[in-house]
């Protein structure tokens, strides 16, 4: 499968499957011979990762600005050191949340401007865009209560927010696809695992194959 160097994302809201959903895709590429990477953001770096910690706490009283500034910060030196260098060597970069995440819940559920959010995703990513980016779109209230039993009740920063920030979440999310429809793959994510991901593979497949 000719699908080196792409580079593929993962978004949606809290407990929609990411991390789920990049695992088993990162497990099928590798099994078709693909050499893939996969990241997380914040993360990714030792710097991203510390920032990591700071983002999530529920303790960090971090102003709206400063938190949209500290994840552009976070993929700015992901995508500087590790993400443009694997994609010009020919791997899969498979990365859990990225730009679109900071214009849904900084600018969507913040209240922040969707301009000024996406020139610092523009100054932080330059000309690495991802090919693909498959939306698992979810009703919050479920995404909250997969993402609470996964967590044992130890809600971050975010997952704490109240049902209208995630529902102003999603809306926006749905906002992007609509606007992007060549680069998103929107996935019902609400159905078993297993389908979701026999969905992706085929949207994979008939896109890059
Ligand atoms: N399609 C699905 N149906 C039901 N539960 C799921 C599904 N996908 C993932 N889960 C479970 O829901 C929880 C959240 O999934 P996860 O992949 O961690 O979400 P995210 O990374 O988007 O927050 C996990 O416990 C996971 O096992
Ligand atoms: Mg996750």
């Amino acid at each position: 499968m000719p699908i080196a160097g792409k580079f593929i994302t993962f978004e949606g809201g809290e407990g929609a499957g990411k991390s789920t959903q990049l695992t088993r895709l990162a497990e099928r590429l590798r099994a078709a011979g693909e050499t893939v990477l996969s990241l997380r953001e914040p993360g990714g770096t030792p710097f991203g990762e510390k920032m990591r910690d700071v983002l999530k706490q529920p303790g960090s009283a971090i102003q709206p600005a400063a938190e949209a500034l500290l994840f552009a910060s976070c993929r700015a030196q992901l995508v500087a050191d590790v993400i443009a260098p694997a994609l010009a060597a020919g791997k899969v970069v498979l990365c859990d949340r990225f730009i679109d995440s900071t214009v849904a819940y900084q600018s969507g559920g913040r209240g922040l401007d969707r301009a000024l959010i996406e020139s610092a995703n523009r100054l932080a990513c330059g000309s690495v865009l991802p090919d693909l980016t498959v939306l698992l779109d979810l009703d919050p209230t479920r995404g909250l209560g997969r993402a609470s039993v996964r967590d044992q009740g130890q809600a971050d920063r975010f997952e704490v927010l109240g049902a209208e920030f995630h529902r102003k979440v999603r809306e926006l999310y749905h906002s992007l696809a609509k606007e992007e429809p060549g680069r998103f793959f929107v996935v019902d994510a609400a159905r078993p695992a297993e389908a979701v991901e026999q969905e992706v593979w085929h949207e994979i497949a008939r896109r890059f194959r």
